[in-house]
Protein backbone atom coordinates (compact mmCIF):
# COMPACT_ATOMS: atom_id res chain seq x y z
CA UNK A 1 0.00 0.00 0.00
CA UNK A 2 1.46 3.51 -0.90
CA UNK A 3 -0.15 6.44 1.39
CA UNK A 4 0.54 9.98 0.05
CA UNK A 5 -0.13 12.75 2.31
CA UNK A 6 -1.27 16.16 0.20
CA UNK A 7 -0.68 19.55 2.24
CA UNK A 8 -1.69 23.04 1.09
CA UNK A 9 -0.34 25.42 4.12
CA UNK A 10 0.79 29.10 5.42
CA UNK A 11 -1.34 30.09 2.54
CA UNK A 12 -5.04 30.59 1.12
CA UNK A 13 -6.99 27.88 1.04
CA UNK A 14 -5.15 25.77 3.95
CA UNK A 15 -6.21 22.09 2.69
CA UNK A 16 -4.76 18.16 2.86
CA UNK A 17 -5.53 15.37 0.50
CA UNK A 18 -4.64 11.56 1.22
CA UNK A 19 -3.97 9.98 -2.07
CA UNK A 20 -3.76 5.69 -1.32
CA UNK A 21 -3.03 3.47 -4.43
CA UNK A 22 -2.72 6.10 -6.28
CA UNK A 23 -6.75 6.62 -5.28
CA UNK A 24 -7.44 9.79 -3.74
CA UNK A 25 -9.92 8.52 -0.53
CA UNK A 26 -10.49 12.24 1.19
CA UNK A 27 -9.82 15.54 0.51
CA UNK A 28 -10.83 18.38 2.86
CA UNK A 29 -10.16 22.24 2.93
CA UNK A 30 -9.43 23.45 6.75
CA UNK A 31 -11.68 26.02 6.56
CA UNK A 32 -14.63 23.65 6.75
CA UNK A 33 -13.41 22.11 9.68
CA UNK A 34 -11.96 25.19 11.83
CA UNK A 35 -14.79 27.39 10.53
CA UNK A 36 -12.35 30.24 9.01
CA UNK A 37 -12.66 31.13 5.22
CA UNK A 38 -10.10 30.93 2.93
CA UNK A 39 -7.62 29.44 6.21
CA UNK A 40 -4.30 30.13 5.43
CA UNK A 41 -2.56 28.40 8.56
CA UNK A 42 -1.87 25.07 8.73
CA UNK A 43 -4.36 22.34 7.98
CA UNK A 44 -4.40 20.71 11.57
CA UNK A 45 -7.70 19.16 10.95
CA UNK A 46 -7.41 18.76 7.76
CA UNK A 47 -4.31 16.46 8.34
CA UNK A 48 -6.32 14.12 10.96
CA UNK A 49 -9.40 13.95 9.23
CA UNK A 50 -7.94 12.75 6.41
CA UNK A 51 -6.21 10.27 7.76
CA UNK A 52 -9.16 9.57 10.15
CA UNK A 53 -11.86 8.76 6.90
CA UNK A 54 -8.94 6.11 5.94
CA UNK A 55 -8.55 4.44 9.18
CA UNK A 56 -4.65 5.49 8.85
CA UNK A 57 -2.46 7.10 11.43
CA UNK A 58 0.68 9.36 10.54
CA UNK A 59 3.18 7.15 10.89
CA UNK A 60 1.08 4.97 7.90
CA UNK A 61 2.20 8.26 5.77
CA UNK A 62 5.25 7.52 3.30
CA UNK A 63 5.17 10.60 1.33
CA UNK A 64 4.52 13.88 2.23
CA UNK A 65 3.58 16.00 -0.87
CA UNK A 66 3.85 19.67 -0.57
CA UNK A 67 2.34 22.17 -3.58
CA UNK A 68 5.63 24.34 -3.01
CA UNK A 69 9.04 24.14 -4.32
CA UNK A 70 11.07 27.06 -2.54
CA UNK A 71 14.08 26.20 -5.53
CA UNK A 72 11.73 26.82 -8.58
CA UNK A 73 12.78 29.46 -10.57
CA UNK A 74 15.18 30.99 -8.16
CA UNK A 75 17.48 32.58 -11.34
CA UNK A 76 14.34 34.46 -12.07
CA UNK A 77 14.07 35.23 -8.39
CA UNK A 78 17.76 36.38 -8.11
CA UNK A 79 17.53 38.47 -11.26
CA UNK A 80 14.42 39.98 -9.38
CA UNK A 81 16.38 41.00 -6.44
CA UNK A 82 19.51 41.98 -8.40
CA UNK A 83 17.37 44.32 -10.08
CA UNK A 84 15.25 45.47 -7.12
CA UNK A 85 17.47 45.58 -3.87
CA UNK A 86 15.04 47.67 -2.20
CA UNK A 87 12.50 45.24 -2.12
CA UNK A 88 14.41 41.63 -1.16
CA UNK A 89 13.19 42.48 2.87
CA UNK A 90 9.58 42.40 1.38
CA UNK A 91 9.99 39.09 -0.28
CA UNK A 92 11.87 36.95 2.76
CA UNK A 93 9.11 38.33 4.69
CA UNK A 94 6.38 36.71 2.83
CA UNK A 95 9.01 33.74 2.50
CA UNK A 96 9.14 33.43 6.16
CA UNK A 97 5.87 32.56 6.73
CA UNK A 98 6.13 29.66 4.72
CA UNK A 99 10.05 28.37 5.52
CA UNK A 100 8.25 25.86 8.35
CA UNK A 101 6.98 24.06 5.17
CA UNK A 102 10.36 23.19 4.46
CA UNK A 103 10.48 20.31 7.06
CA UNK A 104 7.24 18.53 6.93
CA UNK A 105 8.62 16.24 9.47
CA UNK A 106 9.62 18.70 12.09
CA UNK A 107 6.29 20.51 11.49
CA UNK A 108 4.06 17.45 11.19
CA UNK A 109 5.44 15.42 14.39
CA UNK A 110 4.85 18.50 16.62
CA UNK A 111 1.41 19.04 15.61
CA UNK A 112 0.46 15.34 16.18
CA UNK A 113 2.64 15.41 19.09
CA UNK A 114 5.07 11.80 17.53
CA UNK A 115 8.51 11.46 17.88
CA UNK A 116 10.13 13.05 14.14
CA UNK A 117 12.12 9.35 14.48
CA UNK A 118 8.74 7.56 14.08
CA UNK A 119 7.57 9.12 10.99
CA UNK A 120 9.42 7.11 7.65
CA UNK A 121 8.17 9.61 4.69
CA UNK A 122 9.98 11.09 2.32
CA UNK A 123 8.55 14.92 1.50
CA UNK A 124 8.01 16.15 -2.03
CA UNK A 125 7.91 19.63 -2.95
CA UNK A 126 6.02 20.07 -6.02
CA UNK A 127 6.29 23.46 -7.69
CA UNK A 128 3.03 25.28 -7.54
CA UNK A 129 1.80 25.52 -10.90
CA UNK A 130 2.64 21.58 -11.31
CA UNK A 131 0.61 20.91 -8.97
CA UNK A 132 -2.25 23.07 -10.84
CA UNK A 133 -1.78 21.11 -13.65
CA UNK A 134 -1.65 18.11 -12.04
CA UNK A 135 -5.11 18.35 -9.96
CA UNK A 136 -6.55 18.68 -13.13
CA UNK A 137 -4.80 16.68 -15.72
CA UNK A 138 -4.50 13.13 -13.00
CA UNK A 139 -7.95 14.30 -12.42
CA UNK A 140 -8.77 13.51 -16.19
CA UNK A 141 -9.37 10.55 -17.91
CA UNK A 142 -7.11 11.60 -20.84
CA UNK A 143 -3.52 9.86 -21.27
CA UNK A 144 -2.80 13.67 -23.12
CA UNK A 145 -3.78 16.70 -23.11
CA UNK A 146 -2.44 20.21 -23.01
CA UNK A 147 -2.00 21.41 -19.36
CA UNK A 148 -3.08 24.98 -18.38
CA UNK A 149 -2.48 26.93 -15.17
CA UNK A 150 -2.85 30.48 -13.91
CA UNK A 151 -3.58 32.61 -11.07
CA UNK A 152 -2.16 35.55 -8.83
CA UNK A 153 1.26 33.70 -8.79
CA UNK A 154 2.94 30.94 -6.87
CA UNK A 155 6.59 30.28 -6.66
CA UNK A 156 7.11 33.73 -9.03
CA UNK A 157 5.67 32.48 -11.96
CA UNK A 158 1.90 33.01 -12.76
CA UNK A 159 1.40 31.16 -15.42
CA UNK A 160 2.48 27.52 -16.70
CA UNK A 161 1.65 26.12 -20.22
CA UNK A 162 2.27 22.33 -20.49
CA UNK A 163 2.41 19.35 -22.30
CA UNK A 164 0.86 16.62 -20.30
CA UNK A 165 1.20 13.27 -21.71
CA UNK A 166 0.95 9.34 -20.11
CA UNK A 167 2.55 10.55 -16.64
CA UNK A 168 4.35 12.93 -17.51
CA UNK A 169 4.25 16.80 -17.14
CA UNK A 170 6.68 18.70 -19.37
CA UNK A 171 6.78 22.36 -19.06
CA UNK A 172 6.24 24.16 -22.28
CA UNK A 173 6.33 27.59 -21.32
CA UNK A 174 6.50 30.07 -17.74
CA UNK A 175 4.93 33.50 -17.50
CA UNK A 176 7.10 35.34 -14.46
CA UNK A 177 5.67 37.86 -11.73
CA UNK A 178 4.71 40.44 -11.97
CA UNK A 179 2.60 39.69 -15.20
CA UNK A 180 -0.15 38.36 -13.78
CA UNK A 181 -4.05 37.83 -14.68
CA UNK A 182 -4.75 36.83 -11.26
CA UNK A 183 -3.46 40.66 -9.92
CA UNK A 184 -5.07 42.43 -12.70
CA UNK A 185 -8.72 41.01 -11.94
CA UNK A 186 -7.77 41.28 -8.26
CA UNK A 187 -6.30 44.33 -8.69
CA UNK A 188 -9.99 46.38 -10.56
CA UNK A 189 -11.85 44.58 -8.06
CA UNK A 190 -9.86 46.15 -5.26
CA UNK A 191 -10.30 49.06 -7.00
CA UNK A 192 -14.56 48.50 -6.95
CA UNK A 193 -14.51 48.31 -3.09
CA UNK A 194 -14.47 44.20 -3.33
CA UNK A 195 -11.37 44.11 -1.68
CA UNK A 196 -11.80 40.56 0.52
CA UNK A 197 -9.52 37.27 -0.89
CA UNK A 198 -12.36 35.22 -2.91
CA UNK A 199 -14.34 38.85 -4.07
CA UNK A 200 -12.99 38.20 -7.66
CA UNK A 201 -16.70 36.25 -7.99
CA UNK A 202 -18.37 39.48 -7.37
CA UNK A 203 -17.06 41.30 -10.04
CA UNK A 204 -17.50 38.68 -12.56
CA UNK A 205 -21.14 38.49 -11.64
CA UNK A 206 -21.23 42.48 -11.62
CA UNK A 207 -19.45 42.59 -15.26
CA UNK A 208 -22.92 41.21 -17.00
CA UNK A 209 -24.88 44.83 -16.23
CA UNK A 210 -21.90 46.68 -17.39
CA UNK A 211 -21.49 48.24 -21.23
CA UNK A 212 -18.05 48.43 -23.32
CA UNK A 213 -17.07 52.18 -22.40
CA UNK A 214 -13.27 51.99 -21.16
CA UNK A 215 -11.97 49.48 -24.08
CA UNK A 216 -9.37 52.26 -24.98
CA UNK A 217 -8.21 52.76 -21.44
CA UNK A 218 -8.19 49.04 -20.28
CA UNK A 219 -5.98 48.01 -23.66
CA UNK A 220 -3.52 50.26 -21.89
CA UNK A 221 -3.27 48.00 -18.74
CA UNK A 222 -2.14 45.32 -20.81
CA UNK A 223 0.39 44.42 -23.52
CA UNK A 224 -0.36 41.18 -25.40
CA UNK A 225 2.97 39.56 -27.05
CA UNK A 226 3.49 36.37 -29.36
CA UNK A 227 4.24 34.51 -26.42
CA UNK A 228 2.45 35.91 -23.83
CA UNK A 229 1.45 39.30 -22.22
CA UNK A 230 2.86 42.39 -20.12
CA UNK A 231 1.48 44.12 -17.53
CA UNK A 232 1.38 47.80 -17.68
CA UNK A 233 3.40 48.70 -14.14
CA UNK A 234 1.45 52.25 -14.28
CA UNK A 235 -1.44 50.93 -12.76
CA UNK A 236 0.01 48.24 -10.17
CA UNK A 237 1.95 49.01 -7.06
CA UNK A 238 5.22 47.95 -7.60
CA UNK A 239 5.53 43.97 -7.07
CA UNK A 240 7.43 43.04 -3.65
CA UNK A 241 6.83 46.58 -2.40
CA UNK A 242 4.11 44.98 0.07
CA UNK A 243 1.36 44.47 -2.24
CA UNK A 244 -0.33 41.48 -2.80
CA UNK A 245 -1.22 39.28 0.02
CA UNK A 246 0.21 38.25 3.03
CA UNK A 247 -0.87 35.81 6.27
CA UNK A 248 -1.74 37.47 9.85
CA UNK A 249 -1.28 35.67 13.13
CA UNK A 250 -4.66 33.81 12.66
CA UNK A 251 -4.05 32.48 9.44
CA UNK A 252 -6.75 35.08 7.55
CA UNK A 253 -5.34 35.85 4.28
CA UNK A 254 -4.92 39.77 4.15
CA UNK A 255 -5.51 41.36 0.85
CA UNK A 256 -2.98 44.46 0.75
CA UNK A 257 -3.59 46.98 -2.62
CA UNK A 258 -2.94 46.47 -5.89
CA UNK A 259 -3.52 49.30 -7.54
CA UNK A 260 -1.61 52.44 -8.09
CA UNK A 261 -2.94 55.94 -7.54
CA UNK A 262 -2.81 56.63 -11.60
CA UNK A 263 -5.99 54.11 -11.82
CA UNK A 264 -7.86 57.08 -10.17
CA UNK A 265 -6.36 59.51 -12.39
CA UNK A 266 -8.07 57.22 -15.37
CA UNK A 267 -10.69 56.09 -14.05
CA UNK A 268 -12.13 58.59 -11.02
CA UNK A 269 -11.83 57.63 -7.33
CA UNK A 270 -12.29 54.49 -6.03
CA UNK A 271 -15.52 52.87 -4.98
CA UNK A 272 -15.50 52.47 -0.58
CA UNK A 273 -17.00 49.04 -0.37
CA UNK A 274 -20.26 50.17 1.13
CA UNK A 275 -21.02 53.27 -1.89
CA UNK A 276 -23.89 52.55 -4.06
CA UNK A 277 -22.83 50.59 -7.46
CA UNK A 278 -23.04 53.06 -10.15
CA UNK A 279 -22.60 52.41 -13.99
CA UNK A 280 -19.17 53.56 -13.85
CA UNK A 281 -18.98 50.78 -12.24
CA UNK A 282 -20.28 48.20 -13.42
CA UNK A 283 -18.74 49.27 -16.74
CA UNK A 284 -15.42 48.81 -15.44
CA UNK A 285 -16.21 44.97 -14.32
CA UNK A 286 -17.36 44.47 -17.61
CA UNK A 287 -13.95 46.16 -18.94
CA UNK A 288 -11.57 43.61 -16.66
CA UNK A 289 -14.24 41.34 -17.46
CA UNK A 290 -13.64 41.61 -21.55
CA UNK A 291 -9.48 42.14 -21.06
CA UNK A 292 -9.38 39.13 -18.18
CA UNK A 293 -11.15 37.01 -21.14
CA UNK A 294 -8.97 38.36 -24.20
CA UNK A 295 -5.85 37.17 -22.69
CA UNK A 296 -7.38 34.34 -21.11
CA UNK A 297 -8.37 33.02 -24.56
CA UNK A 298 -4.57 34.34 -26.23
CA UNK A 299 -2.72 32.00 -23.64
CA UNK A 300 -5.25 29.20 -24.28
CA UNK A 301 -4.45 29.78 -27.98
CA UNK A 302 -0.49 29.93 -27.53
CA UNK A 303 -1.08 27.12 -25.39
CA UNK A 304 -2.51 25.18 -27.86
CA UNK A 305 0.15 25.88 -30.98
CA UNK A 306 2.51 24.48 -28.49
CA UNK A 307 0.82 21.49 -27.80
CA UNK A 308 -1.86 20.82 -30.61
CA UNK A 309 -4.67 18.78 -28.46
CA UNK A 310 -8.09 19.20 -28.68
CA UNK A 311 -8.17 18.66 -24.43
CA UNK A 312 -6.78 20.97 -21.81
CA UNK A 313 -6.69 19.91 -18.29
CA UNK A 314 -6.87 23.33 -16.21
CA UNK A 315 -6.77 24.65 -13.03
CA UNK A 316 -5.43 27.44 -11.11
CA UNK A 317 -7.73 30.43 -9.46
CA UNK A 318 -8.39 32.49 -12.53
CA UNK A 319 -10.12 29.31 -13.58
CA UNK A 320 -12.57 29.95 -11.06
CA UNK A 321 -14.15 32.29 -13.77
CA UNK A 322 -16.86 30.32 -15.34
CA UNK A 323 -17.95 33.26 -17.75
CA UNK A 324 -14.46 32.90 -19.51
CA UNK A 325 -14.52 28.93 -19.23
CA UNK A 326 -17.93 29.38 -21.25
CA UNK A 327 -16.68 31.05 -23.89
CA UNK A 328 -13.50 29.01 -24.71
CA UNK A 329 -15.25 26.92 -27.27
CA UNK A 330 -15.60 29.49 -28.84
CA UNK A 331 -12.41 31.14 -29.08
CA UNK A 332 -9.97 28.48 -29.15
CA UNK A 333 -9.36 25.04 -30.62
CA UNK A 334 -9.83 23.34 -27.64
CA UNK A 335 -13.21 20.73 -27.29
CA UNK A 336 -12.90 19.38 -24.10
CA UNK A 337 -12.19 20.87 -20.78
CA UNK A 338 -10.95 18.92 -17.28
CA UNK A 339 -11.48 21.37 -14.82
CA UNK A 340 -10.19 20.44 -11.17
CA UNK A 341 -13.29 21.52 -8.78
CA UNK A 342 -10.90 23.25 -6.63
CA UNK A 343 -9.31 25.06 -9.28
CA UNK A 344 -8.16 27.62 -6.50
CA UNK A 345 -4.81 27.58 -4.33
CA UNK A 346 -6.92 24.68 -2.19
CA UNK A 347 -6.27 22.28 -4.58
CA UNK A 348 -3.18 22.43 -4.19
CA UNK A 349 -2.86 19.48 -1.92
CA UNK A 350 -4.70 16.85 -4.13
CA UNK A 351 -2.29 18.04 -6.81
CA UNK A 352 0.62 17.57 -5.25
CA UNK A 353 0.04 14.05 -3.91
CA UNK A 354 -1.03 13.00 -7.74
CA UNK A 355 1.92 14.38 -8.95
CA UNK A 356 3.88 12.23 -7.13
CA UNK A 357 1.54 9.49 -7.12
CA UNK A 358 2.27 9.76 -11.09
CA UNK A 359 5.15 11.51 -12.34
CA UNK A 360 6.97 11.15 -8.91
CA UNK A 361 6.33 7.14 -7.57
CA UNK A 362 5.01 6.22 -11.52
CA UNK A 363 1.74 4.55 -9.56
CA UNK A 364 -0.96 2.82 -12.47
CA UNK A 365 -3.78 5.29 -13.21
CA UNK A 366 -6.70 3.78 -10.83
CA UNK A 367 -8.63 6.82 -10.66
CA UNK A 368 -10.57 9.64 -12.71
CA UNK A 369 -12.54 12.32 -11.02
CA UNK A 370 -15.79 11.70 -12.15
CA UNK A 371 -17.41 13.61 -8.74
CA UNK A 372 -15.90 15.90 -6.00
CA UNK A 373 -17.50 14.28 -3.20
CA UNK A 374 -14.49 13.35 -1.40
CA UNK A 375 -15.08 15.31 2.04
CA UNK A 376 -16.82 13.52 5.63
CA UNK A 377 -19.62 11.87 5.92
CA UNK A 378 -22.16 11.39 8.47
CA UNK A 379 -24.42 8.62 9.67
CA UNK A 380 -27.90 8.02 9.96
CA UNK A 381 -26.95 7.53 13.59
CA UNK A 382 -25.09 10.55 13.74
CA UNK A 383 -27.62 12.96 12.12
CA UNK A 384 -30.16 11.67 14.83
CA UNK A 385 -28.32 12.25 17.71
CA UNK A 386 -27.64 15.81 16.33
CA UNK A 387 -31.36 16.63 15.65
CA UNK A 388 -32.18 15.17 18.71
CA UNK A 389 -28.98 17.24 20.30
CA UNK A 390 -30.56 20.46 18.80
CA UNK A 391 -34.54 19.75 20.02
CA UNK A 392 -35.27 19.74 15.91
CA UNK A 393 -38.19 17.55 15.36
CA UNK A 394 -38.08 16.05 11.90
CA UNK A 395 -39.68 12.87 10.04
CA UNK A 396 -38.21 10.01 8.54
CA UNK A 397 -38.77 8.91 5.07
CA UNK A 398 -37.56 5.87 3.12
CA UNK A 399 -36.03 7.54 -0.35
CA UNK A 400 -39.06 7.72 -2.82
CA UNK A 401 -41.11 9.20 0.28
CA UNK A 402 -37.75 11.54 1.21
CA UNK A 403 -37.86 12.87 -2.34
CA UNK A 404 -41.55 13.35 -2.94
CA UNK A 405 -41.85 15.43 0.20
CA UNK A 406 -38.77 17.41 -0.78
CA UNK A 407 -40.30 17.95 -3.64
CA UNK A 408 -43.70 19.62 -2.34
CA UNK A 409 -41.32 21.72 0.16
CA UNK A 410 -39.63 23.11 -2.91
CA UNK A 411 -42.80 23.22 -5.29
CA UNK A 412 -44.42 25.14 -3.01
CA UNK A 413 -42.13 28.16 -2.73
CA UNK A 414 -39.82 26.48 0.71
CA UNK A 415 -36.15 26.94 0.58
CA UNK A 416 -34.81 23.85 1.22
CA UNK A 417 -31.71 22.82 3.11
CA UNK A 418 -30.23 19.54 1.25
CA UNK A 419 -27.30 17.74 3.40
CA UNK A 420 -26.86 14.15 2.01
CA UNK A 421 -23.06 11.80 1.75
CA UNK A 422 -19.85 13.31 1.21
CA UNK A 423 -19.46 16.87 1.58
CA UNK A 424 -18.01 18.49 -1.72
CA UNK A 425 -14.11 19.68 -2.41
CA UNK A 426 -13.27 22.37 -3.86
CA UNK A 427 -15.82 26.11 -3.42
CA UNK A 428 -18.88 24.98 -5.21
CA UNK A 429 -21.79 22.87 -3.42
CA UNK A 430 -23.03 20.12 -5.88
CA UNK A 431 -25.92 19.04 -4.27
CA UNK A 432 -24.17 17.38 -0.82
CA UNK A 433 -23.95 20.83 1.14
CA UNK A 434 -26.43 22.79 -1.10
CA UNK A 435 -29.72 25.30 -0.48
CA UNK A 436 -32.14 24.32 -2.99
CA UNK A 437 -34.79 26.00 -4.34
CA UNK A 438 -37.40 26.35 -6.98
CA UNK A 439 -35.88 27.92 -10.42
CA UNK A 440 -38.72 29.85 -11.51
CA UNK A 441 -40.33 32.03 -9.28
CA UNK A 442 -39.71 35.23 -9.60
CA UNK A 443 -39.23 36.37 -6.38
CA UNK A 444 -37.02 33.03 -5.34
CA UNK A 445 -33.88 35.56 -5.51
CA UNK A 446 -34.78 38.38 -3.34
CA UNK A 447 -36.31 35.54 -1.06
CA UNK A 448 -33.12 33.84 -0.66
CA UNK A 449 -31.09 36.91 -0.41
CA UNK A 450 -33.52 38.60 2.60
CA UNK A 451 -33.98 35.36 4.73
CA UNK A 452 -30.36 33.46 4.16
CA UNK A 453 -27.17 34.74 1.83
CA UNK A 454 -27.33 38.78 2.02
CA UNK A 455 -25.48 38.61 -1.17
CA UNK A 456 -25.19 41.34 -3.22
CA UNK A 457 -28.54 41.83 -5.60
CA UNK A 458 -26.51 41.44 -8.72
CA UNK A 459 -25.15 38.08 -8.25
CA UNK A 460 -26.90 35.34 -9.95
CA UNK A 461 -27.76 31.88 -8.25
CA UNK A 462 -26.76 28.76 -10.10
CA UNK A 463 -28.97 26.05 -11.66
CA UNK A 464 -28.54 22.60 -11.58
CA UNK A 465 -30.23 20.69 -14.55
CA UNK A 466 -30.24 16.92 -15.57
CA UNK A 467 -27.08 16.37 -17.48
CA UNK A 468 -29.29 14.79 -20.48
CA UNK A 469 -31.58 18.00 -20.92
CA UNK A 470 -28.55 20.35 -20.92
CA UNK A 471 -28.87 21.26 -24.19
CA UNK A 472 -32.28 21.71 -24.62
CA UNK A 473 -31.89 24.30 -22.00
CA UNK A 474 -28.68 25.61 -22.36
CA UNK A 475 -26.65 27.09 -25.84
CA UNK A 476 -23.74 24.55 -25.01
CA UNK A 477 -23.94 20.50 -24.16
CA UNK A 478 -20.43 20.55 -23.03
CA UNK A 479 -20.68 19.18 -19.49
CA UNK A 480 -20.04 21.49 -16.54
CA UNK A 481 -19.92 18.98 -13.31
CA UNK A 482 -18.46 21.49 -10.98
CA UNK A 483 -20.61 24.86 -11.98
CA UNK A 484 -17.24 25.84 -13.74
CA UNK A 485 -18.60 27.41 -17.51
CA UNK A 486 -21.34 29.84 -17.72
CA UNK A 487 -23.38 29.43 -20.70
CA UNK A 488 -25.98 30.92 -22.53
CA UNK A 489 -29.70 30.15 -21.85
CA UNK A 490 -32.46 29.34 -24.74
CA UNK A 491 -34.83 32.17 -25.14
CA UNK A 492 -37.83 29.58 -24.43
CA UNK A 493 -36.22 28.35 -20.94
CA UNK A 494 -35.04 32.23 -19.86
CA UNK A 495 -38.43 33.44 -18.43
CA UNK A 496 -39.55 29.29 -16.73
CA UNK A 497 -35.98 29.76 -15.04
CA UNK A 498 -35.88 33.37 -14.10
CA UNK A 499 -34.12 32.71 -10.53
CA UNK A 500 -31.36 31.57 -12.61
CA UNK A 501 -31.21 33.48 -15.27
CA UNK A 502 -28.83 36.17 -15.30
CA UNK A 503 -28.91 39.58 -16.20
CA UNK A 504 -27.40 38.79 -19.82
CA UNK A 505 -29.47 35.77 -20.51
CA UNK A 506 -26.82 33.15 -19.09
CA UNK A 507 -25.88 29.81 -15.95
CA UNK A 508 -23.21 29.06 -14.16
CA UNK A 509 -24.50 25.56 -14.23
CA UNK A 510 -23.91 22.16 -12.53
CA UNK A 511 -24.87 19.70 -15.04
CA UNK A 512 -25.82 16.36 -13.18
CA UNK A 513 -25.17 12.83 -14.12
CA UNK A 514 -27.09 9.62 -12.42
CA UNK A 515 -23.95 8.01 -11.99
CA UNK A 516 -22.22 10.58 -10.07
CA UNK A 517 -24.82 12.26 -7.60
CA UNK A 518 -27.67 9.61 -7.84
CA UNK A 519 -30.00 10.87 -4.80
CA UNK A 520 -29.48 14.98 -6.16
CA UNK A 521 -30.17 13.47 -9.87
CA UNK A 522 -33.35 11.31 -8.84
CA UNK A 523 -34.37 14.46 -6.62
CA UNK A 524 -34.40 16.93 -9.77
CA UNK A 525 -35.93 14.54 -12.00
CA UNK A 526 -39.04 14.14 -9.29
CA UNK A 527 -38.90 18.25 -9.38
CA UNK A 528 -39.07 17.96 -13.18
CA UNK A 529 -41.60 15.19 -13.39
CA UNK A 530 -43.91 17.73 -10.66
CA UNK A 531 -42.96 21.13 -12.46
CA UNK A 532 -41.59 20.31 -15.89
CA UNK A 533 -38.27 21.95 -14.90
CA UNK A 534 -35.36 19.35 -15.23
CA UNK A 535 -33.68 22.03 -12.96
CA UNK A 536 -33.08 22.93 -9.66
CA UNK A 537 -31.89 26.48 -7.94
CA UNK A 538 -28.40 25.47 -5.94
CA UNK A 539 -26.90 27.54 -3.90
CA UNK A 540 -24.27 26.87 -1.11
CA UNK A 541 -25.35 25.67 2.63
CA UNK A 542 -23.73 28.60 4.55
CA UNK A 543 -24.97 31.84 5.70
CA UNK A 544 -21.51 33.80 5.72
CA UNK A 545 -19.68 31.35 6.51
CA UNK A 546 -17.64 28.86 5.12
CA UNK A 547 -20.01 25.84 3.70
CA UNK A 548 -21.43 23.66 6.57
CA UNK A 549 -19.44 20.57 7.11
CA UNK A 550 -21.50 18.64 9.95
CA UNK A 551 -24.97 17.79 10.85
CA UNK A 552 -24.85 20.38 13.72
CA UNK A 553 -23.70 22.90 11.18
CA UNK A 554 -26.27 22.44 9.14
CA UNK A 555 -28.94 22.50 12.02
CA UNK A 556 -28.10 25.63 13.36
CA UNK A 557 -27.68 27.33 9.71
CA UNK A 558 -31.53 26.27 9.16
CA UNK A 559 -32.30 27.41 13.41
CA UNK A 560 -30.59 30.75 12.77
CA UNK A 561 -31.55 32.09 9.41
CA UNK A 562 -35.23 31.97 7.41
CA UNK A 563 -34.62 28.42 5.89
CA UNK A 564 -38.31 26.77 5.82
CA UNK A 565 -37.02 22.65 5.79
CA UNK A 566 -33.98 21.03 6.15
CA UNK A 567 -33.08 17.38 4.56
CA UNK A 568 -30.47 15.78 6.47
CA UNK A 569 -29.94 12.35 5.39
CA UNK A 570 -33.57 10.93 5.49
CA UNK A 571 -34.71 13.28 8.02
CA UNK A 572 -36.94 16.12 7.43
CA UNK A 573 -37.84 19.28 9.44
CA UNK A 574 -39.71 21.88 8.85
CA UNK A 575 -39.60 25.21 10.25
CA UNK A 576 -43.43 25.48 11.28
CA UNK A 577 -43.12 22.25 13.46
CA UNK A 578 -39.53 22.55 14.62
CA UNK A 579 -39.50 26.42 15.82
CA UNK A 580 -42.82 27.83 17.75
FE1 LIG B 1 -2.30 29.07 -7.21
Amino acid sequence: MSVILGINAFHAGASAALVVDGQPVAAIAEERLNRQKYYAGFPHLAVRRCLAMAGLALGDVEHVAIGREPAANRAKKIEFVLRNPSRLLNLLKIRGSRTRLDDARTLLAADHEVDPAKLRFQQWNVEHHLAHTASAYFASPWDEAAGFSIDGSGDFITCMLSECRGDDITVRERIYVPHSLGSLYTMIGEFLGFAGYGDEGKVMGLSAMGRDTFREQFEDIVKLRPDGFELNPKYFQPFGSGQGMSVDEHGQVVVHRHYSDYVAEVFGPPRAADAEITSRDCDLAFGVQRLFEDVYMHLLNRLHALVPSSRVAMAGGCVLNSVANGKLFARTPFRETCIQPAAGDDGLSLGAALYVSRAGLREQRRWVMNDAYLGPEFSEEEIRRALDGAGVTCQRFDRPALLEATVDEIAGGAVVGWFQGRMEWGPRALGNRSIVAHPGLTNMKDVLNARIKRREAFRPFAPSVLAERQHELFEHAHPSPFMLHVYRIRPEWRERLVAVNHVDDTGRLQSVRRDENPLYYDLISAFERRTGLPVLLNTSFNENEPIVCTPAEAIDCFQRTRMDALVLGPFLCRKSISVP
